[in-house]
């Protein structure tokens, strides 16, 4: 397989997306990016043993000490905390401000370790190798780093670029089925806010990327890749544009939120959340009930959950609306919503909480 190169053009901070096989364990994959003497690779106890040591060895040509850190694996350890385990580690070893941190994982670990990287010294180098689909089609891309809040997810965080994006598509043969399809919650999105053709590729292809066939894996990871670097290069900081991306992450992040980080995958809650939010956008008159069913049908297909679980028996619309109204989107306590004004399009804007109120009603289990 042939490797692909999508640029993130963002001026001096502009890197390489590296996408195909055989790159994570390959030293020329990170001979333009590697710098310092010492490079600390961020991971966790699942992906730790099954890829470490081959990303270790392809550094030692570039760095004259390469440490590992295995942070404990889970959503729920998005936090300070663990957080702090980065900082003991450098700390405790000598790290410098050259110090490049490779984070090696899902998202959970790449928003971490960029956190860290944004944060240690007031800012170190950092590599990011993801490990999930979930992560080398979005959260791996554009620089947004955080850790969770317990009112609220993504909280505290801040915009950091990498040095380079390295995609291996062998990696993810050993991602769980459960994992996969949660990725593909966020390869769907990309169709309805910005391009039905590949959303009409996903449907005909939506079968051969459940099973990992090379040619469709790398066709989708490209094409989500182009489509986020196109948007982050336009909206770095996400003062407008960039909130597209986030198509059915309010009622998402809600779900986990409100379920408690790890009972719901992040891409479960994106799943149902864009039914929700495609249901919204029929509410309000701006798309048709044949394109809600058409993406319903597509996020079962991916293997996701299309109705959105029961929060609150008593008021479980009250508890939703509560949740999202501390959603980064929102503005002096409204919510604003990402909805689909048309196939293909996307547009932010608040809607009325009765609305909404029948929305997750008629949507939850
Ligand atoms: P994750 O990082 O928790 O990984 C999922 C699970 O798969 C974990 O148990 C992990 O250990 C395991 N795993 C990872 N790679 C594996 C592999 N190759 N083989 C076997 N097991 C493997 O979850 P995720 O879905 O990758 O990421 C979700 C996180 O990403 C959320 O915290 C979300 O907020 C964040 N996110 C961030 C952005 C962004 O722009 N920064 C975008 C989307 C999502
Ligand atoms: N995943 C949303 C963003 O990167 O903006």
């Amino acid at each position: 397989m042939t490797t692909t190169h999508v640029n993130v053009a963002l001026g001096a901070s502009s890197y390489p997306i590296l996408i195909g096989s055989a790159l994570l364990g390959a030293p020329a994959t990170y001979a333009q990016a590697a710098r310092g003497a010492q490079a600390l690779i961020v991971t966790n106890t699942t992906v730790g043993p099954l890829y470490a040591q081959a990303l270790a060895a392809a550094l030692v040509p570039h760095h004259a000490q390469v440490r590992t850190l295995a942070l404990p694996d889970g959503e729920q350890y998005k936090n300070w905390e663990t957080l702090n385990l980065v900082f003991d580690e450098l700390l405790a070893h000598g790290g410098d401000r050259k110090t490049t941190l490779y984070a090696l994982g899902g998202g959970v670990v790449g928003d971490m370790a960029g956190f860290a990287a944004a944060c240690f010294m007031r800012g170190v180098p950092f590599v990011q190798v993801p490990t999930t689909l979930l992560a080398q089609v979005d959260s791996s891309v554009g620089g947004k780093t955080a850790i969770n809040h317990p009112l609220g997810k993504n909280m505290v965080g801040a915009f950091y670029q990498p040095k380079l994006v390295v995609c291996d598509l062998d990696v993810l043969k050993t991602l769980p089925a459960r994992e996969l399809s949660a990725g593909l919650a966020e390869v769907i999105k990309y169709g309805p806010i910005h391009d039905m053709a590949f959303f009409d590729w996903i449907e005909a292809h939506i079968d051969a990327l459940r099973t990992l066939e090379p040619a469709a894996l790398a066709h989708a990871v490209q094409r989500c890749c182009e489509i986020k670097a196109e948007v982050v290069g336009q909206d770095e900081r996400e003062s407008g544009l960039r909130a597209i991306l986030n198509f059915g992450h309010t009622f998402g992040h809600a779900i986990e939120a409100g379920m408690g980080y790890g009972a719901w995958l992040h891409g479960e809650g994106v799943g149902a959340g864009m039914v929700m939010a495609a249901e919204l956008s029929r509410e309000l008159g701006l798309v048709d009930a044949a394109f809600v069913e058409r993406l319903t049908r597509l996020i079962g297909r991916a293997g996701l959950p299309v109705r959105g679980p029961v929060l609150d028996a008593a008021d479980n619309a009250g508890r939703y609306l509560a949740l999202m109204r501390v959603d980064k989107k929102a503005e002096a306590g409204e919510i604003r919503f990402v909805l689909i004004d048309g196939p293909g399009r996307a547009v932010v804007r608040p809607a009325p909480d009765a609305l909404v109120r029948q929305v997750i009603d008629r949507c939850c289990a």
